[in-house]
């Protein structure tokens, strides 16, 4: 901890009081929770989304009582409502790395609609965002964001993503397969960067920061248990985050596939960083 040397010095000289002064400020009593929700990512949606079945995220507890009872019925929310008085969960866990502590945002969404005129929908899909704190002991700042989609990721720099109030990363949400991406447009096809992100007048948008639920793995406190369940039935097919091999957030690649714009996996091509550790 590299505050650790100043306070045995400072405890050597001074004694308790400074101690406790400290103690407060070294970071040992730095609250993650906080930082979780100041740079909880601020959601863009399409103007469509919530039309037919182009849906808002989900809670995903919700979804997984509903499986558990048996019913197999499609679960789209198509309530703006629920977004915008932050009914719906945003899910998080966080990880120190080094000097920097590293934020895992995941959405939920209970159905993703075709990408063209007749392939790309399923049941149950969950979205990512990564956030990297530098220095967040000493001078926190928000630095690299990661932007998961279609089973890809890339990363940006800052001055190559919005924010929103400052602190808030802002994603571009595709319309109908959910990926979060740094930017608006699409031309509506499945192609890697295609899913319209169109926001229009309607300007929907969720606030994270205003319903975040901490992911746990075990079976502890604050566990839902849809977390400490491995299965992927309910998912149809798809680890929930509490399982997935990026659990580990200080062993990230940057980017994944091609850095030529391809209509495949290409994430690479938007990434300021290659394939390298985030
Ligand atoms: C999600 O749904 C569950 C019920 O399945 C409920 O207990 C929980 O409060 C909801 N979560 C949030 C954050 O609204
Ligand atoms: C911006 O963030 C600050 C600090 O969290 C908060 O007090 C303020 O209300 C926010 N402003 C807007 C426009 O959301």
């Amino acid at each position: 901890m590299a505050g650790g040397g100043y306070y045995m010095l400072c405890c050597w000289v001074f004694g308790a009081l400074c101690c406790l002064l400290m103690l407060s400020h070294t970071g040992l009593a730095l609250d993650v929770s906080q930082f979780a929700q100041d740079y909880a990512p601020y959601l863009r949606f399409d103007q469509k989304e919530g039309d037919g079945d182009r849906c808002f995220p989900h809670n995903a507890s919700d979804y997984y009582n509903t499986r558990l009872a048996g019913d197999w019925s499609r679960q789209c929310n198509q309530d703006y409502n629920t977004i915008s008085s932050a009914q719906i969960p945003t899910y998080w866990h966080a990880q120190t790395c080094g000097y920097h502590l590293h934020i895992a945002y995941w959405t939920f969404y209970g159905y993703n609609h075709d990408c063209d005129c007749c392939s790309g929908e399923r049941d149950a899909w969950w979205e990512f965002l990564v956030i990297k704190v530098r220095d967040w002991e000493l001078s926190p700042h928000l630095h690299e964001v990661m932007f998961g989609q279609k089973k890809g990721w890339y990363t940006r720099i800052p001055g190559h993503y919005e924010t929103h109030n400052v602190t808030h990363p802002v994603a571009y949400v595709g319309k109908t397969n959910h990926g979060n991406y740094h930017d608006d447009g699409g031309t509506g096809t499945c192609c890697y960067f295609e899913d319209f992100r169109n926001t229009g007048d309607k300007d929907q948008h969720m606030k994270t920061w205003l319903n975040l639920v901490e992911l746990r793995q075990g079976n502890g406190e604050g566990v839902e248990s849809w977390m400490s369940d491995p299965s992927t039935d309910v998912w149809n097919g798809q680890q929930v985050p509490t399982f997935r091999s990026d659990w580990d957030l200080c062993d990230l690649t940057c980017c994944t596939g091609s850095s030529l714009i391809l209509c495949g996996t290409c994430g690479c091509f938007k990434s300021d960083l290659d394939d390298s550790h985030f």
